[in-house]
């Protein structure tokens, strides 16, 4: 269920667009419910979004799908989004990708077992002349390396 809070974040938004219009802000309200469910939405949330903003189911499941900023299975506490797109590739992103999953003994798409991390493979995240790189939060991590690696995977706790 969306918290009136969270009601109150989108409501901030939708008030950007002019009336009628409220469909519009649907990707920061994805973005905001996603949050507060820790991580992931479900099709019931995405059925509430769709009602609240007085949009048709499917076009807010059209969104929720499209774009990867969106989960839709639990996730750990941090979301580990390696960006496996080409600068990154060619850099040598599918081998750190292997390293992470073997150092948290994980497939992509899973959580740690201690469920603080969960690695997502994603396309370009607009940091190319920085990959290999990934994402955790709003914060980039560019030009990694499987020391630097290791260094942000001892400060996550
Ligand atoms: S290819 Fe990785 S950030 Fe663009």
């Amino acid at each position: 269920m969306i918290s009136d809070q969270s009601k109150k974040e989108i409501d901030f938004w939708v008030k950007k667009y002019p009336e009628g219009r409220e469909s519009s802000a649907v990707m920061q309200a994805l973005t905001i419910v996603q949050k507060e469910n820790n991580g992931s939405l479900t099709n019931e949330l995405i059925k509430e979004i769709a009602g609240y903003l007085g949009m048709p189911v499917i076009s807010v499941q059209e969104v929720a799908t499209f774009y990867e900023n969106y989960n839709h299975k639990p996730v750990g506490k941090y979301v580990i989004r390696f960006c496996h797109n080409i600068s990154c590739m060619l850099n040598g992103s599918d081998d750190l990708i292997s390293y992470l999953e073997e150092k948290l003994e994980v497939k992509t798409g899973e959580i740690s077992k201690n469920g603080l991390v969960s690695v997502k493979k994603v396309e370009c995240l607009g940091a190319c002349v920085g990959g290999p790189m990934c994402q955790i939060g709003d914060q980039y991590y560019e030009h990694l390396t499987t020391k630097k690696i290791d260094e942000i995977l001892g400060n996550l706790k």
